[in-house]
């Protein structure tokens, strides 16, 4: 059996340290009202531990607090760190669901793979989360929002040595969220990067760590300057076709109603809002094939009109129109710079099932409470 099969039924107790002064309903229902993304946070946490010697241990939830860290902790100085991005949505009965939360902690265990970390048995990802919003369920805002959930974990061994740690910690975080991006446009605008690449071949594109996003800082500071709203990646070998955004997946609507997005070949990230995407599309018959497109091939396109639509997806941004493409070589629009059909056509399917209001045929969709 491997690692990842023989954890996969470990199942571990949660002590529970519930918060003695919750912050109080109105002062909540304040926060909630427009939460924007990632600065509204729940009033617990849950922690887990891991030493090599005594394996995962000491998991609890906790009052949300900061954490007591030495300078010479290993993840301060090399960057040993992994993490995940889920939604809780809250539903018509007054439960709450999470949305194939089994992908996340999959990709978590492949992450700590690759990032040379202990592997985390599924269930006690899934319970972690279910926990915490169960125990923060207040948390989740009416509406269009949600409760975003951070799971992640870093090496906290106090050593300077270059090798992976002996010691992690593992937690989860809840932050109220609205819409991912501020723009009131139908549509976001986004910078192809020409001078900088997100991740090479052998490198650590398809696990979700935090040095990918501190690598795609640059390029995304380059992006607000040229007035986008998000950067796009060029491969890193030939610098010509395009990858995915800074924090989300790209598809490409075709005129003859097709769809294409970029091949997971372990420079992307395998996105389950992708996967899902590519799902629903065959359902409805459409044809959707994973091939690369150059970013030439994209300009010419939009400009014939052969390319009707292109949107941005992910946990945070859903589905998103792009509208704009910008780079150092100029501009363009795809169709009408807003929406298009086909896009507002997938992201119904997909929000529809996410938020319980259409029939979950998959069997995408957890039940917390
Ligand atoms: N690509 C990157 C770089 C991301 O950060 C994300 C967000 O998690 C995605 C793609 C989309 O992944 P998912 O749909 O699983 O949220
Ligand atoms: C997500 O969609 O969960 C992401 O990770 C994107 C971004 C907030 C990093």
């Amino acid at each position: 059996m491997s690692k990842t099969e023989t954890s996969t039924h470990h199942s571990l107790q949660f002590a529970r340290h519930l918060h003695p002064t919750p912050l109080p309903a109105d002062q909540r229902a304040a926060l909630l009202k427009n939460p924007g993304f990632g600065r509204v946070f729940s009033d617990h946490m849950v922690t887990v531990r891991y030493h090599e010697s005594q394996g995962w241990h000491d998991a609890k939830i906790e009052p949300r607090a900061p954490i007591p860290m030495d300078p010479a902790s290993a993840v301060l100085h090399y960057a040993q760190e992994i993490f995940e991005g889920l939604k809780a949505y809250r539903t018509a009965d007054g439960g709450a669901t999470l949305f194939r939360p089994e992908e996340n902690a999959r990709r978590f265990q492949q992450s700590a793979e690759r990032l040379a970390m202990p592997v985390l048995p599924e269930k006690v990802f899934l319970e972690a989360c279910d926990l915490l919003v169960n125990t923060d369920r207040a948390w989740i805002p009416d509406g269009d929002g949600s409760l975003y959930l951070r799971p992640f974990m870093f090496a906290n061994e106090i050593f300077l040595g270059v090798k992976p740690s002996s010691d992690y910690l593992f937690l989860v975080i809840a932050s109220s969220v609205g819409a991912y991006f501020k723009t009131d446009a139908p549509a976001v605008s986004v910078w192809v990067s020409t001078e900088y690449t997100r991740a090479a071949p052998g490198g650590t594109g398809a696990a979700k760590c935090g040095g990918n996003y501190a690598a795609s800082l640059l390029a995304q500071s380059e992006a607000t300057r040229h007035g986008c709203d998000q950067v796009v990646f060029l491969d890193a070998v030939e610098q010509r076709w395009v990858e995915e955004l800074g924090g989300m997946n790209v598809f490409f609507v075709f005129d003859d109603g097709s769809l294409s997005t970029p091949p997971l070949g372990g420079t992307i990230l395998p996105g389950i809002t992708r996967s899902s995407l590519i799902t629903l599309a065959k359902d409805k018959g459409i044809e959707v094939r994973e091939e690369r497109y150059s970013i030439d091939q994209w300009r010419a396109d939009a400009g014939t009109g052969r390319l009707r639509e292109a949107f941005a997806c992910g946990t945070a941004a859903v589905v998103t129109p792009i509208g704009t493409v910008r780079s150092k070589d100029g501009e363009f629009k795809i169709g009408n710079g807003g929406s298009g059909a086909r896009t507002e056509e997938l992201k119904a399917a997909l929000v529809g099932i996410q938020r319980g209001r259409a029939a979950d045929t998959h069997g995408w969709i957890h039940k917390v409470f």
